[in-house]
């Protein structure tokens, strides 16, 4: 009886004593939230970024969320841990709706989430990695921490050529696109859920 009470009045000590916010044993922690967002005329971009989701998904340790740039919300901004953006090659720079978009985040308020950039272009050398470069430097402006593909082929994320070098049949996003699209999507959600650890 004596030591029924004892194990009764320690089991209300410990229980006292344990934080609010703990985790039920086995829940195991909540899952980071990827937010890709896109802009697309004809598709290829869209292509890449489904490409991007899976990769993300692939661990099973995260939430993932695919809109266009024009219907994503302050509140997806605001709660994601990572923002992966995608746009076509316009001119050797992102979309003018991409621009508009980033134009739009809120200032102060995106600081230290994990930022990556894929885009589709028509040709090689024809603003690939201005376009991807100008998403990043954009981001490091929010203070964002940027990540890059998972592949030396993909240092400044993932990119597509679409039409130069390639038979009218063989144009669009080809496979080797794909798996760069899919590297990134992973990569960010690694980094994410490590630095979320910190
Ligand atoms: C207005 C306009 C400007 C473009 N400028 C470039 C360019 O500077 N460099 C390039 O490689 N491709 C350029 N392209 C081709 C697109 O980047 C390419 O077709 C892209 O894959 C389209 O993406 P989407 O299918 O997601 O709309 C341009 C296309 C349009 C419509």
């Amino acid at each position: 009886m004596k030591f029924v009470t004892m194990m009764a009045l320690g089991c209300g000590l410990l229980c006292a004593a344990a934080p609010a916010h703990s985790q039920a044993v086995g829940a195991g922690p909540a899952p980071v939230r990827i937010l890709i967002a896109y802009a697309s005329a004809t598709g290829h971009t869209e292509q890449m970024a489904r490409a991007v989701a899976e990769g993300a998904k692939q661990a099973g340790t995260a939430k993932v969320t695919l809109k266009r740039v024009a219907d994503v919300s302050e509140a997806d901004l605001l709660e994601a841990d990572a923002i992966i953006v995608g746009s076509p090659v316009y001119n050797g720079g992102m979309a003018a709706t991409v621009k508009a978009f980033i134009d739009r985040w809120p200032f102060e308020k995106l600081h230290d989430k994990v930022g990556a950039a894929f885009v589709t272009g028509g040709g090689l050398s024809s603003g690939e990695e201005l376009a991807q470069m100008s998403i990043l430097s954009a981001m490091l402006v929010f203070r964002f921490v940027i990540v890059g593909g998972d592949t030396a082929l993909a240092p400044f994320g993932a990119s597509a050529v679409v039409e130069e070098g390639k038979p009218a049949k063989a144009r669009g996003v080809d496979a080797a696109a794909l798996d760069k699209a899919r590297g990134l999507g992973a990569r960010v959600a690694r980094v994410a859920a490590r630095l979320r650890a910190d």
